[in-house]
């Protein structure tokens, strides 16, 4: 009896061992790709997304969408159709877990990849919540990218030398808006 016992137990630790490693290596790919995965409060997101005055049918895009729960949100509040990008599959699973259990794969895009290769041309919108250093290497994509007229929310992290035409949230937890 004892036997099978202590190898369900081990099985388990195993399995727990492995589980913690994938997430180990997962988080290294955030780091290394310039923001770990600490999401934003749901409070701002929800405040984010209503400041950026989202329009049904509306594309929007969220670089470095971890878990995608912000995003798979204002899909649905506000019928627009979104596009997360991140580099690390870890919160990416979760990511998909949630549109697909939430039926929202007509709505929800998912895509594995490096911010810096994602074209943005179809976007109205643009989420990001990133470090400040990676949140400034996007401001020449930004430019080259995105069509007149589109809305880059950029949670607490400012583009340098950049003018927002609205910032929300106190001195210490902004969100910033900015128009192309
Ligand atoms: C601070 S979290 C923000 C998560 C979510 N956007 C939110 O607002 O709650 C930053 C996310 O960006 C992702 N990330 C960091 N560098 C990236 C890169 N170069 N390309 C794609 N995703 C990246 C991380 O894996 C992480 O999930």
């Amino acid at each position: 009896m004892e036997h099978p016992v202590l190898v369900a137990i081990l099985i388990l630790l195993v399995i727990g061992l492995v589980l913690e490693a994938l997430w180990f290596i997962s988080t290294l790919q955030s780091i290394a790709g310039g923001a770990p995965f600490i999401p934003l409060s749901r409070q701002r997101a929800r405040e984010a997304w209503a400041a950026a005055s989202l329009q049904p049918n509306e594309i929007i895009y969220e670089l470095g969408c971890g878990d995608a729960r912000h995003l798979i949100y204002a899909c649905r509040q506000y019928l627009v159709t979104g596009v997360g990008i991140d580099i690390s599959w870890w919160p990416l699973l979760w990511a998909w877990l949630r549109v697909s259990l939430g039926g929202m794969k007509k709505r929800v895009r998912l895509v594995w990849g490096n911010i810096h290769r994602i074209n943005l041309s179809g976007a109205d919108v643009v989420y990001v919540y990133l470090g400040q250093k990676l949140t400034d290497a996007l401001r020449d994509k930004f430019r080259r990218e995105l069509k007149a007229g589109s809305r880059i929310i950029s949670a607490q992290f400012p583009l340098t030398d950049w003018r927002p035409v609205q910032t929300i949230g106190d001195v210490h937890h902004p969100i910033y808006i900015y128009l192309i």
